[in-house]
């Protein structure tokens, strides 16, 4: 027994160094959650009385916009409150969650764009992985389903959108969908579904990618010839530049599919795109990016929040599968965004900025919209980066006592 134990302290303190903390992380996170379980409580007070909506940001006199369940960013809010049921295990926070998760629930049969993994991924997904009822099982299967319809055998990949500005558009962010389909695999047995995620996340890696490791946004394929017609961008400043929140999707996806099939060569692009964040020359002291690493306007162009948030939950879990070296490196910078995003320089103070948790996000800046304000994204990753932390220093305490 004391030996198995032994073996066990010395098996974590391997995966979870000792890292230094700008303040007790703890209580970062605690301070942090209980402020956003605050906020988002109140917003959910507000939404349950609209029937079918769902919260997405504020509009520039502070009143509260909602969506349907068919905008791309409808699980996030559900998702979020998931992330504070983990946190508080309050029954009316879950009860909060369910409802709200249940206004998704028509959408696992969505097959007319490739959101439907952030959807139904950030609320059913988390509602199975803290209830564990089966019942959410059947959701994930039927929407990864319905994504798996968007799938070229030919070009091995799953396409973003069906319009005719490009013939075959597949966007870095679609990398976020591929673990509603790993979950299916494990649930439903079918491989199909995983090596569906593998073939994307494989052809993604050889044309969406420069050599300094940053991302094109959009690359449309070639249905004839195969490979590549044309590498454009949609939101960034222009098509050789990084958008931010392009090069945070990025991350975020070779880490999750490094976890989901410990292929060596997604932890490679995961780190090459890691380091292309870290030593940017672009970076900021606080580390919240510009909305894009290339904006000719430093120091006064506008930061994105929600690029940092999703930057900060990717970088909490790659330093847990990297060496000692990078898992300091890489969980430094994770915490260091998390710290930014907890000071009243982008956390809301109780009460304020709608009852969202964070402010200063960008959504879509060449078409001015949700410019500087709350997303409901934003949030969602922020919880996630933090609930992060707190598993890994919570970890750390028990083994360090
Ligand atoms: N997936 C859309 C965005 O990141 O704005």
């Amino acid at each position: 027994m004391i030996i198995r134990l032994l073996s066990l302290f010395i098996i974590l303190n391997l995966i979870v160094p000792a890292y230094p903390c700008n303040r007790d992380c703890m209580q970062l996170t605690e301070e942090a959650l209980s402020q956003s379980a605050y906020q988002l409580s109140n917003l959910y007070n507000q939404i349950s009385l609209i029937p079918d909506r769902l919260p997405y940001t504020i509009n520039e006199k502070g009143k509260l916009v909602t969506i349907n369940a068919k905008n791309w960013t409808s699980g996030f809010f559900p998702g979020s409150l998931w992330y504070l049921y983990e946190y508080s295990g309050k029954e009316e926070m879950k009860k909060a969650a369910l409802e709200m998760t249940e206004r998704i629930r028509e959408q696992e049969h969505m097959t007319t764009n490739h959101d439907i993994g952030f959807m139904i991924f950030c609320s059913f997904g988390n509602a199975l992985r803290l209830t564990g009822n089966k019942e959410f099982e059947k959701v994930i299967v039927t929407a990864a389903r319905s994504l798996s319809t968007r799938f070229s055998k030919q070009l091995g990949v799953i396409k973003s959108w069906d319009n005719d500005n490009w013939q075959y558009p597949v966007i870095i962010d679609n990398m976020m969908n591929l673990e509603l389909l790993t979950q299916a695999t494990k649930i439903s047995g079918d491989s199909v579904f995983y090596h569906i995620a593998v073939s994307h996340a494989d052809t993604t890696m050889k044309y969406h990618f420069r050599a300094d490791g940053s991302s094109y946004h959009l690359v449309s394929y070639d249905t004839i010839n195969g490979g590549y017609v044309e590498r454009k961008t949609y939101q960034g400043l222009h098509d050789e530049s990084a958008w931010a929140r392009g090069q945070a999707w990025g991350l975020y996806g070779y880490v999750m599919m490094y976890r989901e099939t410990k292929k060596q060569a997604y932890l490679d692009q995961a780190i090459k795109i890691a380091n292309y964040i870290a030593d940017h020359k672009n970076l900021p002291e606080d580390k919240i990016p510009y909305w894009d690493f290339n904006v000719p306007d430093i120091p006064n162009a506008l930061r994105d929040a929600s690029a940092g948030a999703v930057m900060a939950s990717a970088l909490v879990e790659l330093s847990t599968f990297t060496n000692n070296k990078l898992s300091v490196k890489f969980y430094s910078l994770g915490k260091q965004m998390v710290n930014a995003l907890a000071s009243p320089a982008y956390m809301a103070k109780k009460g304020e900025n709608g009852y969202f948790i964070l402010k200063h996000s960008v959504a879509f800046m060449a078409k001015n919209r949700e410019v500087n304000v709350p997303l409901n994204y934003a949030d969602y990753y922020f919880l996630e980066a933090l609930t992060r932390i707190r598993k890994i220093e919570a970890k750390k305490r028990v083994f360090n006592q």
